[in-house]
């Protein structure tokens, strides 16, 4: 497995791979690698002849605020659990490689469609930041096919919607949210947590499959269904931040007869954030 660290042996790489005429499926990721990344490494393995994953944690996307400093860094795990998926190659650029001018004046991808909406109205600096650098490494890594984690349901159609709007030659592949046996979804930030705050924190899914089973059950109040998630949040200890009943395709209220509908939820306990969503599809 090569480890790449510079942007002109990434360039390399990439193009001598393309040259013997074999395609590139890339997994960005930000490193604390868990099974939910390496499910779509395997993924990644079966879509193409050469697997690349980036581990880069991206300022660009951290408000000031929030756990750019303490994101956890295991480079050392990371590459031993990339090692064994028979990944091809590690591209762990440097801030300096990512923006060697800094950000100040940097280009910046603004979505407006999900300004103010769901993770963009607390997290306004989240979705440019993530829509920025994935670009900028997509631009370096060349791939063919890319793939993501649905665990965040809003980032995927955020890449879905600028690889299309953008008209950038990769096409998009989701993974499966994977989840602890308690129904947890997996996320590098489940190592803030203690043993009993994990337990609890498995609360936030089984909200969500309780409010899925009443729209299955023929419940079509969604604004009583997002109140209602939001106070059973709040009973059970966390701090809402919001419980969203939305179409899978615009991420906006349905319309009556929309049929693929997503359960977006974000909340925090003892102060870590925690992210999750389910799909629903209706008659
Ligand atoms: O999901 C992540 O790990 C990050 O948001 C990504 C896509 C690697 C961009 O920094």
């Amino acid at each position: 497995m090569k480890i790449i660290n510079t942007l002109e042996t990434a360039r390399h790489i990439a193009k001598q791979v393309k040259a013997c005429g074999n395609r590139i499926a890339f997994v960005p990721t930000m490193g604390n690698l868990h099974e939910g990344h390496l499910s779509l490494v395997r993924k990644a393995r079966e879509l193409a002849d050469f697997v690349i994953v980036s581990i880069y944690v991206n300022s660009m996307q951290f408000g000031h605020n929030e756990d750019f400093d303490t994101y956890p860094k295991t480079f050392a795990a990371d590459k031993h659990h990339l090692e064994q998926e028979n990944v091809d190659a590690v591209f762990a650029p440097t801030e300096k490689i990512m923006y060697p001018e800094g950000q100040t004046d940097h280009t910046r991808i603004q979505l407006d469609c999900l300004d103010g909406m769901h993770c963009g109205l607390s997290r306004p600096q989240f979705f440019s930041g993530v829509a920025t650098v994935v670009t900028k490494l997509f631009n370096i890594v060349t791939p063919d096919v890319a793939v993501f984690g649905e665990k965040d349901f809003q980032q995927l159609c955020v890449i879905k919607k600028i690889v299309h709007d953008l008209m950038m030659p990769v096409e998009i592949v989701s993974g499966p949210t994977c989840r602890d046996e308690n129904g947890l979804a997996l996320s590098s930030r489940n190592n803030y947590l203690t043993h009993t705050e994990k337990k609890k924190a498995a609360g936030l899914y089984a909200l969500i499959q309780k409010v899925a089973s009443k729209i299955s059950a023929g419940e079509r109040d969604y604004t009583r269904l997002s109140q209602f998630g939001i106070e059973q949040m709040q009973e059970s200890g966390f701090v809402p931040d919001y419980f969203n009943i939305v179409s899978t395709k615009t991420l906006k209220p349905p319309s009556d007869d929309e049929s693929s509908l997503v359960i977006l939820a974000a909340c925090t306990l003892n102060n870590i954030r925690l992210i999750d969503n389910m799909q629903i599809q209706i008659d």
